[in-house]
């Protein structure tokens, strides 16, 4: 769906750049692209969008490489939500913003008009709120519903949940994850949040100085402490509290531990077992 092949870029007058990038992320995939401030995060989601054009190296997108093909184009395969929502936004009502993105698409009024009606049933939004009044948890669900609204096959999320309460960024990522697995949109997230990344993404991607150092299984990854530092990336809580409770130990017992619901689980096994076998002793005794 998505194919880096040598890639370089550097931003003009700048030093920043990302170099010898490659990559490959396959139709109906979930990955997470992590790395600290600066490590070329958003640099990646614009090369991958064709905002930006590689300086050596090519962008494949669905195939074609993202020079070949006008941005109108990669916008009916690929779509993007801005690190910032303020900077996707350019309408004044929900519904005008997202009609936006269809009618550039060109589909007949009767669709459009069905397919707003969906997202804002969806996105529990109103047609006719002005936008930049609205709250950034509504701003960022706005844009992201004018993305998903155009149906693409692939969506590149620049840190989605950036200033969403902890129930606007669960439903978010619940409907993006059901929509991976249902419908088999490919999703490229980059994200801050270890604990959202090891909660939903199935592989992850580490970059640390426009370099790709990591790429693997999710559950790899996050337990994957000296990757994580040279990333100066702190491993989320429960994959952390689940190494220190393996640390030693012959057998490991919590090495397929990533979220709460895992570790809760893990934990009522381990002392069903126990009991089970402190029961067996007393039986004996
Ligand atoms: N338009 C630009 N012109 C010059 N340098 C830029 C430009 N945009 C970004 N940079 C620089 O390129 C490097 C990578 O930036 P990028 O925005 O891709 O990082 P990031 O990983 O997304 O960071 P963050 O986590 O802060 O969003 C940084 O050093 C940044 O200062
Ligand atoms: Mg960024």
């Amino acid at each position: 769906m998505l194919r880096f092949e040598n890639v370089s870029f550097r931003y003009p007058h700048s030093d920043s750049s990302v170099e010898q990038l490659n990559l490959h992320i396959h139709k109906g995939e979930f990955v997470a692209l992590i790395g600290s401030n600066g490590a070329g995060k958003s640099t990646i989601s614009r090369l991958s969008n064709g905002l930006l054009k590689p300086d050596t190296g090519t962008v494949y997108l669905d195939g074609t490489p993202t020079t070949a093909i006008r941005t109108s184009q990669i916008a009916r395969k690929a779509g993007f939500l801005f690190q910032n929502p303020d900077r996707q936004i350019c309408q004044n009502t929900v519904r005008e913003e997202l009609a936006f993105g269809l009618k550039l698409m060109g589909l007949p009024e009767a669709e459009i008009q069905d397919r707003i009606a969906d997202a804002l049933g969806r996105f529990s939004l109103d047609g006719d709120w002005f936008p930049f009044s609205r709250s950034r948890g509504e701003r960022q669900r706005i844009a992201l519903a004018s993305v998903l609204v155009c149906r693409p096959q692939l969506v590149i999320l620049d840190e989605p949940t950036t200033g969403l309460d902890y129930k606007e960024c669960t439903a978010i990522m619940e409907y993006l994850t059901r929509l991976n697995r249902e419908e088999g949109l490919t999703i490229l997230m980059v994200s801050h949040d270890m604990e959202l990344v090891s909660q939903y993404a199935k592989r992850v991607l580490v970059l640390t100085g426009g370099r790709l150092i990591g790429d693997g299984a999710a559950g790899q990854i996050m337990k994957d402490r000296a990757l994580l530092g040279k990333a100066h990336v702190l491993p989320a809580q429960i994959p952390a509290l689940a190494l220190r409770l393996d640390e030693g130990k012959e057998k490991p017992q919590f090495s397929d531990v990533f979220t709460i619901e895992e570790m809760f689980d893990t934990i009522c096994r381990l002392r069903k077992k126990g009991d089970s076998e402190a029961g067996k002793g007393a039986a004996l005794s």
